[in-house]
């Protein structure tokens, strides 16, 4: 049997243990340790960032073969200005290739594409590549691929707190018609639902201001394999974690013949 097959069987295996009715409809993607995946291999840091290119079609392919409908990832974050001005040129350059390459493909599949931040930093080209990207892709529904670009957490939460800051004072809304349904609505990703699940490789432990206010009640699940190793296995592992684990948003489970009596506190 060839590798390909191999592992296509593997994939196979675990995709069966997976419950279609639980599959999270939305998973936000943290694609970390491209860098070092390319460091360990003596490699320069580029060629980390093009391979995790290349998990990132085959990890979308897997969550829309197993029903997922939305995939957002964090493809550059506001902090990551800071790297040498050859990587983040480098980083620019890929977005602009890779659309221009995949968007067709996007497309066929009716794939919606977001860029979700602020792109005003961004050279005209990029800017113009993704405001065509999402012309095209618009209409399409059958999945949302929303990439995270020069995005922050808190500064979109600064954004909106402005927003309706504003709108209070030209007397557009009431200080007090301020609640989370509002707030949600003037968010980067008003529409959409919240994610169910995080996925962040390379085994560190953090959200690194990634959706935070989107992120409240996900399941968090860290794998140790860094980005450009992660592939469709991986990933179904995830899905598997993230169904074996109860959400009870603050609440409890309700679980068959079990009652809270208040004599149970005073006894
Ligand atoms: C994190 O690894 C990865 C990034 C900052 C960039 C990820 C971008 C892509 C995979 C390209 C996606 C392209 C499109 C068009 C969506 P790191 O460099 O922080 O790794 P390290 O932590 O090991 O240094």
């Amino acid at each position: 049997m060839s590798l390909g097959k191999i592992i296509g069987q593997k994939n196979k295996d675990l995709s069966k243990r997976i419950d279609k009715q639980k599959v999270p409809e939305h998973v936000a993607i943290i694609m970390d340790g491209n860098g070092r995946w390319a460091t360990k291999k003596g490699l320069p840091r580029s060629f980390g960032h093009k391979k995790g290119v290349s998990v990132l079609k085959e990890i979308l392919k897997a969550a829309k073969k197993l029903g997922c409908k939305v995939i957002t990832v964090y493809a550059f974050s506001t902090e990551n200005w800071t790297r040498p001005t050859k990587e983040v040129d480098f980083l620019i350059n890929l977005f602009s290739e890779v659309l221009k390459k995949e968007i067709e493909e996007i497309h066929e599949e009716s794939t919606k594409i977001k860029f979700i931040g602020d792109l005003t930093p961004f050279p005209e080209n990029l800017k113009e590549i993704i405001s065509n990207s999402e012309a095209l892709t618009k209409n399409n529904n059958k999945f949302l691929f929303n990439v995270c670009v020069n995005y922050g957490g808190r500064q979109e939460i600064v954004k909106v707190a402005k927003e309706l800051a504003l709108k209070s004072s030209s007397g557009e809304i009431e200080p007090h018609e301020v609640n989370e349904e509002l707030f949600n609505s003037a968010l980067l990703t008003h529409g959409t639902k919240d994610p169910e699940l995080l996925i962040r490789t390379s085994g560190e432990k953090r959200i690194s201001n990634f959706l935070l206010w989107q992120l409240a009640y996900s399941e968090i699940y860290i794998s140790d394999v860094l980005w450009p190793d992660f592939n469709e296995f991986e990933f179904l592992k995830a899905i598997i974690d993230y169904q074996s684990r109860s959400r009870r948003f603050g609440g409890i489970e309700s679980l068959p013949n079990e009652s809270f009596e208040d004599s149970q506190l005073s006894s």
